[in-house]
């Protein structure tokens, strides 16, 4: 039995380029024979940023329901929250312990921050909170404690999971071998989904399209998509439009060959753009039930986390046990 495990951030609505990125292909991870998917809604990670009790609330909820909704089976897959699991910062605190500082100052994430300072002529802690400098260390006793062998990601996320394997590999030879090696998976298939505004789709550019989007409001978005100034007449290149990028993600095979040709022959985009909502809506209109009913009965997500959270900590305390008893405790 493989361990795979993800963590999802609750910083804000999901976007369709989290659902290409992420969502669809960590779901269907979780569909494959012989695999023990893990799924949780990193809050900790988020407090750095999210200090708002009621937007942290909020977010967590939306985040648990979209992925639900999107098809992550709570029966199949185990689904908690990372703050019901006190396990992974005790866990967290011991591998601080053993991580040189030198260690952390190069971490990504820590270091854009530090950039974006300098660049700003400001201090170079401006905005640096410990959560922040320590992130790998806890997304590592995330990763470490369920013994997982693989951690789907997202580019950005890798060097993170080569440190968690570094930590491992400095505890393993301190104390003997205790802490399987992660590796990091990236689907190589799936493409950077373009936004509204034809950059990377993303929450930091104001450029997305959120999952949920009422139908009304997700024509409207759709049909604001940057579009190039040629006419229904002139032939288009597919590979260089965010419409078809979309359509691509939601059609069938059939769909994609279908409206391909007819850019090369000619087509309004226009047109294109109600037959890019009409494929989305057909697949999210479903989800997006099931996402409201959740939201509007938060108590059934409460359930489910508490439950994932019941499983996951029978994992999580044999583990924790097993590193205490390595280390002297
Ligand atoms: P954002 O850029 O909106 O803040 P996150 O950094 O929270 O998004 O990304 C969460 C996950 O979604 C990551 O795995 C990331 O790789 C994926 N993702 C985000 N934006 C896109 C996109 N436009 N296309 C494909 N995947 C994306
Ligand atoms: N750092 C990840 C992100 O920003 C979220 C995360 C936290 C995570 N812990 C994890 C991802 C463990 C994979 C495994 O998207």
């Amino acid at each position: 039995m493989k361990t795979i495990l993800t963590g999802i951030k609750p910083t804000g609505r999901a976007h369709l380029g989290n659902y290409v990125g992420a969502i669809k292909p960590a779901i269907a991870l979780s569909e494959q024979e012989g695999v023990k998917s893990l799924y949780f809604i990193a809050d900790y990670h988020a407090l750095n940023a999210v200090q708002d009790p009621k937007l942290m609330k909020t977010y967590t909820y939306e985040m648990a329901a979209t992925w639900i909704a999107l098809g992550l089976d709570p029966d199949r897959s185990i689904l908690y929250r990372q703050s019901d699991i006190p396990e992974i910062t005790e866990l967290s605190h011991i591998l601080s312990c053993i991580t040189p500082k030198s260690f952390m100052n190069k971490s990504h994430a820590y270091k854009s921050a530090v950039d974006k300072n300098l660049a700003a002529k400001v201090d170079v802690n401006a905005g640096v909170n410990m959560g922040l400098y320590a992130y790998p260390i806890l997304m590592a006793a995330d990763i470490l404690l369920f013994g997982t062998d693989t951690v789907p990601v997202g580019r950005d996320q890798i060097q993170h999971v080569e440190m968690a394997r570094d930590i491992a590999e400095n505890f393993n030879r301190k104390f003997g071998e205790t802490l399987t090696l992660p590796t990091y998976q990236v689907s190589e298939g799936t493409l950077v989904l373009p936004g509204l505004d034809g950059r990377k789709m993303s929450k930091s550019y104001n450029n997305t399209i959120a999952i949920f989007e009422e139908p009304t409001s997700l024509l409207k978005l759709i049909k604001k998509i940057k579009t190039d100034s040629k006419t229904p007449e002139d032939p288009k290149d597919p590979n260089d439009s965010t419409l078809f990028a979309l359509f691509r993600e939601f059609a069938s095979e059939e769909e994609i060959k279908e409206l391909g040709k007819r850019f090369q022959t000619g087509v309004g985009y226009g047109e294109v753009k109600q037959s890019v909502f009409q494929v989305v809506e057909r697949r999210l209109q479903p989800a997006r039930e099931i996402y409201l009913e959740l939201l509007h009965n938060t108590e059934k997500i409460d359930k489910i986390l508490q439950d994932g959270a019941i499983e996951a900590r029978k994992i999580a305390a044999s583990k924790l046990a097993e590193v205490k008893r390595k280390i002297g405790m």
